[in-house]
């Protein structure tokens, strides 16, 4: 069903014959455009990441032009409206405490402005579930263009990978197998071209989520941001969204609970980053849907791992695009995948993948040669983490997934960085390395500090790997024996407040726990003494975060944002 021309909801502003819409033409002739530009047409509202500080988006402001060529062809009036850009190499503390910024700041544009539907234009880590946090929470129609990969790193005759190969070569330089010259060949070769890190990170988990969720076009995730297919990408979807909008095709009829399963399902097979978890669980939220850390655990026992990526695989994304790409890993998921599910194609998943083809089937494995049968990735709970904590399996090494080793605490990220090299530090490879004061609140915004480094003298006595646990989040580059957003967080008041030096811990992986073995009653001593720290900021933004922000098995939304629906603003 097509709706009519007054139906659209730039109508409001541009339609009626009051004074207010005089004014909204008049202004609309100041920027140079008659009313039959624009009179009738969809006004698709571009949602640009874009920024001069942002390396992942540089290309951003030509895919604006050729998302709004696209627009133009099917007879809708583009607009861009720049929104703010989270850049992960930057932004400190950590893009995460901006993540909900940029949702709130995509809801209210949609909202505030004559908009009938929308384009997403994100990829760096936290933009993506930014931007359809706050896009579903509008309800508007709305496309998600992902940024695309950047083409492969090169130091000599080795393949750099975002992020994996930088923690690789850096321990590789701690000890001395590496030289300083070296060092600064890798980090002119590490990244050399537009789009976001191409190992399977953060980005590349989230835009293949998005695709998966049914909100970008088919095979859009994988197309490499320098290749001409993105920018040809982007021109269909500025054509695909105008469609939409005379369809009315909205985002809750796509963000179903069977979508968001789908999206879990890819998540596990590409041995996605962990946080993924976070992002999905908040962003199901906006939908209405209930996803828990306990569906995760489950998809990932059913879920075979087949995309042979780093970190926990070989390759990296232009590999996995020429393999075919998303489209042929979810046909070799098959039956795992709700194929019913709606996408913004129009289309259903199923018809999606139709006649997708795995070109190299080293790169997207068959079920029958997975990376691994099942288990990316493992939730656990116990009594250090009672609301739960995850670690990412395929990633960690085997011979620790069951292990009781002595604490070695550190109360937050400088205490780390002053200790962790010391020579005098009582530690071994048994040891259990514990950060807290990193989760949303004690951070704040939970960085990405749960890859705590090795000891300097475990590294040179040949230790690559060690049990590892924090209320933080890690790269989705990263590599380890990493336990995960352990909730509640320290500053909170969790567990893992009372955790002392030599305190014995005991990580279960398959029987899924995480155990502090100290007795209840010196745990309830140590509870009764235990005072929570002041918050860190008194005013703006961060105060608000700090009273706002929900833990990370809640997925680290504010309170006040989950559903969706606002009144509409008044014309007047
Ligand atoms: Fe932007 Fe990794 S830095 S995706
Ligand atoms: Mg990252």
């Amino acid at each position: 069903m097509r709706r009519a021309p007054e139906e659209l909801r730039s109508h409001r502003w541009f339609g009626a014959g009051d004074l207010r819409s005089f004014g909204h033409r008049s202004r609309a002739q100041q920027m140079g455009y008659d009313a039959e530009e624009y009179t009738g047409r969809p006004v698709i509202g571009i949602l640009n990441t874009w920024s001069e500080l942002n390396p992942c988006h540089t290309h951003f402001r030509e895919r604006a032009e050729e998302v709004k060529r696209g627009v133009w062809q099917a007879g809708g009036f583009p607009v861009e409206l720049p929104a703010m850009s989270l850049s992960e190499p930057f932004q400190k503390p950590t893009t995460m405490l901006y993540r909900n910024m940029l949702a709130m700041e995509a809801e209210e544009l949609l909202r505030s402005h004559p908009v009938d539907g929308a384009v997403l234009m994100g990829g760096c880590d936290k933009t993506t579930p930014g931007l359809v946090m706050g896009a579903t929470s509008m309800g508007l129609p709305f496309v998600f263009l992902p940024a695309g990969p950047m083409l492969p790193g090169r130091w000599g005759t080795e393949v750099l990978g975002s992020g994996s190969d930088t923690w690789k070569y850096w321990d590789h330089k701690r000890t001395g197998t590496i030289t300083d010259e070296d060092w600064r060949a890798i980090e002119g070769g590490i990244a050399r071209s537009p789009g976001h890190c191409m190992t399977m990170g953060t980005a590349s988990t989230m835009t293949a989520a998005a695709e998966a969720l049914g909100l970008s076009l088919p095979g859009a995730s994988s197309v490499p941001a320098a290749f001409s297919g993105h920018a040809r990408m982007a021109v269909a979807t500025g054509r695909r969204i105008v469609d939409m909008v005379w369809e009315d095709l909205r985002p809750g009829e796509v963000l179903t609970p069977a979508a968001f399963t789908n999206a879990v399902t890819v998540v596990m097979a590409l041995g996605g980053s962990t946080n993924s978890v976070i992002h999905l669980i908040a962003m199901a939220g906006r939908a209405g849907v209930e996803l828990s850390l306990d569906d995760f655990d489950a998809v990932s026992r059913r879920t075979p791992v087949l995309a042979n990526i780093r970190p926990s695989g070989a390759y990296l994304m232009a590999d996995f695009h020429d393999a075919g790409g998303l489209r042929a890993l979810m046909s070799e998921l098959g039956d795992l995948l709700d194929l019913d599910a709606r996408t913004v194609a129009g289309t259903t998943l199923g018809e999606n993948i139709a006649g997708a083809a795995v070109h190299d089937p080293d790169v997207i494995r068959g079920r029958d040669r997975a990376l691994a049968p099942e288990g990316a990735l493992a939730v656990l709970r116990g009594s250090l983490a009672p609301d739960g904590c995850v670690l990412k399996t395929s990633a960690a090494s085997p011979h620790l997934l069951q292990h009781t080793g002595p604490a070695v605490v550190f109360d937050g990220y400088d205490h780390l960085a002053a200790r962790i090299d010391a020579d005098d530090l009582d530690v071994d490879a048994d040891s259990v390395l514990v950060l807290r004061g990193a989760g949303p609140i004690g951070g704040p915004g939970m960085p990405e500090w749960g890859q705590l480094p090795i000891p300097e003298k475990l590294l040179r006595a040949g230790v690559s790997d060690m049990v590892r646990i924090s209320d933080a989040r890690m790269s989705g580059t990263s590599y380890g024996t990493c336990v995960l957003h352990v909730a509640p967080e320290s500053a909170a008041g969790g567990p893992l407040a009372l955790v002392r030096d030599g305190d014995l811990v005991r990580l279960d992986v398959p029987g899924r726990r995480l155990d502090l073995l100290v007795p209840d009653d010196e745990l309830a001593a140590r509870r009764e003494a235990w005072r929570p720290p002041a918050p860190q900021q008194a005013r703006g933004y961060g105060a608000m975060f700090a009273r706002h922000v929900t833990q990370a098995d809640r997925g680290c939304d504010f309170d006040f944002l989950a559903g969706s629906g606002a009144p509409e603003p008044a014309i007047h």
